[in-house]
């Protein structure tokens, strides 16, 4: 779907997801991800860029588990995570939109949780590339888990700890040849709707990620 077509029925609250493309597991079991490769991190900022253009290849299953780990996996005993919260709320979830369904990350099982049966790929930006590469993510606030922090903060704070979200998925993707961008430029409520969000969640961010176009 063009831009034009998704703002017109954006503004008409009628951007709605596509049939999903294949069956949608309830839950997928992510392979451990692997903590080591990858480029040294000053290499992976020194290639740290945006990018527009994507392939339709899927990502292999280790690899989507690497990245969402890099982006807010668990890494230490308890439950601490690869990305900061305030008070350590860890208010943002990472949905991951896939051709066959649209899934909740659930760091701490290393598995996908099934959210919606339906391919929200398209409707997850405005742009033209947010259809055709093979995942977007999308960052969701859940306010109902930042109770500690002051009502007039908590915007702020979540977009903050999804900014250190997705620069972790900028640098996984730098540092394993794929292309990504976070994106802002999304229709919130059709989202939110297609995901089934409750009151107390907000959608924040989305980001694109696939392997560069042409590679
Ligand atoms: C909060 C935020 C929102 C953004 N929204 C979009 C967007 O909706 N679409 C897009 O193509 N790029 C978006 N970008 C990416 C910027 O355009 C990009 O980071 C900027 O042009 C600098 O390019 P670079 O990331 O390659 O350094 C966004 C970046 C940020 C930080």
């Amino acid at each position: 779907m063009n831009t034009m077509t998704k703002l017109a029925l954006g503004l008409m609250g009628r951007l709605r997801p596509a049939p999903p493309k294949g069956e949608a597991a309830t839950a997928i079991a992510l392979p451990p991800p692997a903590k080591s490769g990858g480029l040294p991190l000053m290499e992976a900022l020194a290639k740290r860029q945006s990018a527009r253009e994507f392939a339709r290849e899927a990502l292999p299953l280790q690899m989507l588990s690497d990245l969402l780990w890099a982006a807010y996996g668990v890494n230490r005993a308890g439950s601490g995570r690869t990305a900061p919260s305030a008070l350590n709320c860890q208010e943002v979830d990472v949905f991951v939109a896939l051709p066959q369904g649209a899934y909740r990350y659930d760091a701490a099982a290393n598995a996908l949780q099934l959210a919606a049966a339906a391919d929200l790929r398209g409707i997850t930006g405005y742009q033209d590339f947010v259809d055709e590469a093979p995942l977007d993510l999308v960052f969701v606030a859940d306010h109902a888990r930042m109770a500690m922090v002051p009502v007039a903060q908590r915007e702020s704070y979540a977009s903050a700890a999804a900014g250190a979200i997705a620069q972790n998925v900028y640098l996984y993707c730098a540092g394993s040849g794929l292309a990504t961008v976070i994106r802002a430029w999304i229709d919130r409520a059709a989202i939110a709707d297609a995901l089934g969000l409750t009151h107390d969640q907000q959608v924040l961010l989305a980001q694109t990620v696939g392997f560069p176009k042409g590679a």
